[in-house]
């Protein structure tokens, strides 16, 4: 038997990239996916330059929210891998923008179309593959920190990632008798053509919020993909990991609003609440 296959949506740049080289250095085979076919094409010298042999990588245009793409594409991992273990709804589209009162209905369907159903589609096909092979498998779907609160992104990618979100947790469920794992991965803000296609430097705006101190980078999310996709997952499913150098870790941030952190103002001690013991505080040199 081959070597273990995963299939990569919106594998030409960005996030998807980094994991296509990444499973190719650990040995998998790839068939990379994406909309953009000039991109991919542009990315296989590379790709095939990580590979032990030249049948390792292999890739095809995709539109993830055209289930006839998707379908060729698991077909074409079990025919000419011969196998199926990983598939990694991925690609993405930041999508409709504005206010809520003037977005378009097609924009709003589109975005939809690409965040939600592309996932929806990725997961009934491959797990078509999966169950038949009888030996489990893994989906990871890429969510994001946006469908986790509002105010990360657009409305409509902010709900299309919570769907993600909720749709990982639902297959997992109904895919657990089969030994199917299904996990999401919800990124910070990483850099990526998409993050950085609003034309802001976003380094120089993420050095105020987020509290680790380097960027977001696309190996740091495939990194957690390729964990996933592993053994040292085994007993993982309906999770969705945050991957985002610490920003959802505080929370809504009062301490720098209302000065609940007095160790900020380099004062040390004890707040005794309402119990009518004195509070003590004394400030460090
Ligand atoms: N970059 C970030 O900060 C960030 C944060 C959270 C979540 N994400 C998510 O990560 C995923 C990857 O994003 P990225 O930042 O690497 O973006 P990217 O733009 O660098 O890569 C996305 C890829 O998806 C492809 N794609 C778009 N529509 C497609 C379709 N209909 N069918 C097939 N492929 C399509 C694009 O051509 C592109 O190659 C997306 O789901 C995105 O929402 C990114």
């Amino acid at each position: 038997m081959s070597q273990r296959c995963v299939l990569i949506t919106g594998a030409a740049s960005g996030i998807g990239l980094a994991a296509c080289s990444r499973f190719l250095r650990a040995g998998w085979s790839v068939v990379a996916t994406d909309y953009n076919e000039a991109a991919g094409l542009a990315q296989l010298p590379g790709w095939t330059a990580l590979c032990q042999d030249g049948e390792q990588v292999h890739f095809l245009r995709v539109d993830v929210s055209v289930e006839a793409d998707v379908a060729a594409a698991v077909a074409f991992a079990m025919e000419r891998v011969g196998r199926l273990d990983c598939v990694i709804n991925n690609a993405g589209i930041g999508g409709a923008f504005g206010p809520i009162t003037d977005i378009e209905v097609d924009d709003w369907d589109t975005t939809f179309s690409v965040l939600v159903r592309g996932v929806f589609l990725g997961t009934k096909h491959g797990v078509r593959a999966l169950k038949a092979q009888g030996r489990g498998g893994s989906i990871i779907n890429t969510a994001s920190i946006a469908g986790l609160a509002g105010g990360s992104g657009p409305q409509a990618y902010s709900a299309a990632k919570a769907a993600v979100i909720n749709l990982t947790r639902a297959t997992a469920l109904e895919l657990a008798p089969l030994r199917i794992r299904v996990n999401s991965v919800s990124p910070g803000v990483i850099r990526t053509p998409l993050s950085e296609s609003g034309g802001h430097d976003v380094a120089a705006a993420m050095a105020d919020l987020q509290p680790w101190p380097d960027a977001g980078e696309p190996d740091h999310i495939a990194s957690v993909m390729e964990f996933l996709a592993g053994a040292g997952a085994a007993f993982m499913t309906g999770e969705n990991i945050v991957v985002d150098g610490g920003l959802l870790a505080g929370g809504a941030r009062l301490d720098d609003r209302i000065g609940g952190n007095p160790g900020a103002r380099q004062l040390v001690g004890i707040n005794r609440g309402s119990t009518g013991e004195r509070h003590r505080a004394r400030r460090l040199k």
